[in-house]
Formats: structure tokens, sequence, C-alpha cells
């Protein structure tokens, strides 16, 4: 039964302000047997907390295998499907059933549906952040650390829509030479970026290096050094000698980026205006309260019907086989 003073933010508001909720939320994810999978954009207490952190392809993997009763998705709703199309038979609960992404919002099933017809003989690739529905209408779903290989996986004269980032589909356009036709989606975080910005900041740090992940736009991704996935932008700065970095990317990634190099700098990539930042505020809905509130009463649950979880599954599937074909 779905608890109204769950929804209106009551329960949160009552936690005893004196709980170590770092101790509450281990207890409670030890006697219920189960695991939080944190996405790298979440704030760093949350990524504290987490039995495992990654990116989107990351995630998806880690769900495919967990063998916990329950997945505590500390991301959002998209990702939280995927881990429940993954395991129907689990329960998976979300911290906060409103964080959506701007993106996922951009490709509404209807219009794409529309749009598929109005160009028959192409496959569909879709990146994971869609929600179902956009699944069942996909023939494989990728991410951004195995995008490129899925594409080039395909024969040079398929046709393909890609679908719902732009940005990211303007770029393995670029990488591969395809002509894959796009969906008009982007991410609110990731366009905010300010080119005039960087220049300047460039200026004023000449030795370090813009790493930017593939939903930035085009002028942005020009200027970068690296261009890759969250764990690969990761991976980068610690493996690169350079000492300073400034990541286009949410802010989020940053934590995991100064816990593994602390030697070294990193700045936030600046966005296009004063008041906004580069924080996804759907991923930072999630706090610890609302973690500690979920598995306490294994609520918000995320449910799906059976007939939506099997449609959506085969494109997912075919994505892991392939990633796991390439040793992604
Ligand atoms: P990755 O997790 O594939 O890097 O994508 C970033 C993102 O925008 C997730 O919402
Ligand atoms: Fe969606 Fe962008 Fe937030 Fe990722 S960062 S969840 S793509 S709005």
């Amino acid at each position: 039964m779905y608890n109204k003073e769950l929804e209106k933010g009551y329960l949160e508001k009552k936690i005893d302000p004196s709980l170590d909720l770092f101790e509450e939320i281990k207890y409670l994810q030890q006697k219920k047997n189960a695991v939080i999978l944190a996405h790298y954009y979440q704030d760093a207490d949350i990524q504290d907390i987490a039995d495992y952190i990654g990116d989107s392809l990351g995630l998806a993997q880690e769900a495919q295998k967990t063998n916990a009763e329950i997945i505590l998705f500390a991301g959002v709703h998209f990702m939280a499907e995927t881990a429940k199309i993954l395991n129907p038979n689990k329960k998976v609960l979300i911290p906060d059933l409103n964080a959506g992404c701007s993106l996922a919002d951009s490709c509404p099933s209807v219009k794409f549906a529309k749009f598929k017809t109005e160009h028959p003989d192409h496959i569909v690739i879709t990146y994971i952040n869609c929600t179902a529905e956009i699944k069942t209408l996909s023939d494989i779903i990728c991410t951004s650390s195995n995008a490129v290989q899925i594409v080039e996986s395909l024969s040079k004269d398929q046709k393909i829509i890609f679908a719902p980032d732009k940005n990211l589909g303007a770029y393995i356009n670029k990488k591969t030479g395809r002509n894959m036709v796009l969906w008009d989606g982007a991410c609110m975080v990731h366009e905010i970026f300010s080119l005039e910005k960087i220049v300047k900041l460039k200026l004023q740090h000449p030795n370090a290096q813009l790493i930017a992940h593939p939903e930035c736009e085009e002028v942005v991704l020009e200027k970068a050094d690296f261009i890759g996935s969250t764990t690969a932008l990761l991976n980068y700065s610690k493996n690169n000698n350079c000492n300073e970095f400034i990541v286009a990317t949410e802010t989020g990634i940053l934590h995991q980026m100064q816990k593994s190099s602390p030697d070294k700098t990193f700045i936030p990539a600046p966005p296009n205006n004063s008041c906004a930042c580069n924080d996804c505020p759907y991923m930072k809905l999630n706090t610890l309260e609302k973690i500690y509130i979920a598995l306490k009463y294994e609520q918000p649950e995320l449910l799906m019907s059976e007939e939506l979880i099997k449609n959506a599954k085969k494109p997912i599937l075919k994505m892991l086989e392939l990633s796991a074909k390439f040793g992604l």
C-alpha cells in the first residue's frame, strides 16, 4: 500500500536528527539484503554509502548480476526501470519517484512511434536515457560507454535512427562516418556549458585539459582533449599525467575524481549563466534521508507491467550481450 505520508515528504521531516543515517542505512541494507546502486552524479554522501557506483552501463551490468533481494537505485527513473526490467521478481526502490530526466522527457513515445514510421528500413538504436516505452520501440539500447562500438557493429549501409540525444548522435556520426537520423533531444545539464567561459578558463589554466561527456554540444566537444562516458572521464583523469582538468559533465563525478587523484585539481566547466549550474536537478533529488526512508518502508517501489518489462527487455539484453562481446 502506498504511504501518503511518504508521498508528501512527512516521513523525512520526522526523522530523528540525532540518527546516524550512515549507520542506519548500513543496518537496514544488511537486514533486508538490499544493494545500493548509485550513479556518479549522486551527492558525495550517497556515493560513499553505495555498494556500487558507476555510469549507466556499469549500473545496468551490476543490476543484472546482483543476488540481493532489494535494489535501491540512487539515480534517476529510467535507470531504476532498467534494473526492474532486468529483475522483474526483485523489489526496486527509488528514493524519489520524481527523479526523472530532461533527455528522456524530450522523447515522448507517441511522437517517437510516428517518427519511426517516417523512417522505414531503419534500425533504432536508443540511448539508455529514455523511458521503458521508448525501449519497446527500439532494436538496441546503448550508453555513452558502448554507443560507438554498437553503431560500428552494424554494416556501413545499415540505415539507423539514433535517439534521443542529438549531441551524442552527432558525435557518433562524426566518429564513425555514419549518417544516422537523429531525434532532436538533449540533456539540460550538458547543454548548459558556455564555450566562451570555457575558453577563458583554459587561458587562465593553460596546463589544464578539458574533458567532456559526449552529451555536450559539438562546439564544446571540439575543444575537448578527451571525450567519454562518466567512467571513461574518471579513468582518464586517473591515468593521465596532467594535474589539472576542466570537467564538462555533471559535478557529482568530481567526488570520485578527487578521491582517486587527491593531488590533482578538478574544475567544473562553467555554465552559460550565473543562476543555473551543472548539477542535474533530478539526480540531486535523492538524499540520504530519502534513502533511509525508502529502505525502512520499502517504498517508493518502482512498479511496471509484465508486458512493458517483456517488450523493453529485448533491446537491453542485446546491448548487454554486445558489451560483453566487446569486453566492456
Ligand atoms: P553515463 O552514465 O553513460 O556517463 O551518462 C551520463 C548521464 O547523463 C546519465 O544520466
Ligand atoms: Fe538526464 Fe541529463 Fe540528468 Fe543525466 S544529467 S539524468 S541525461 S537530465
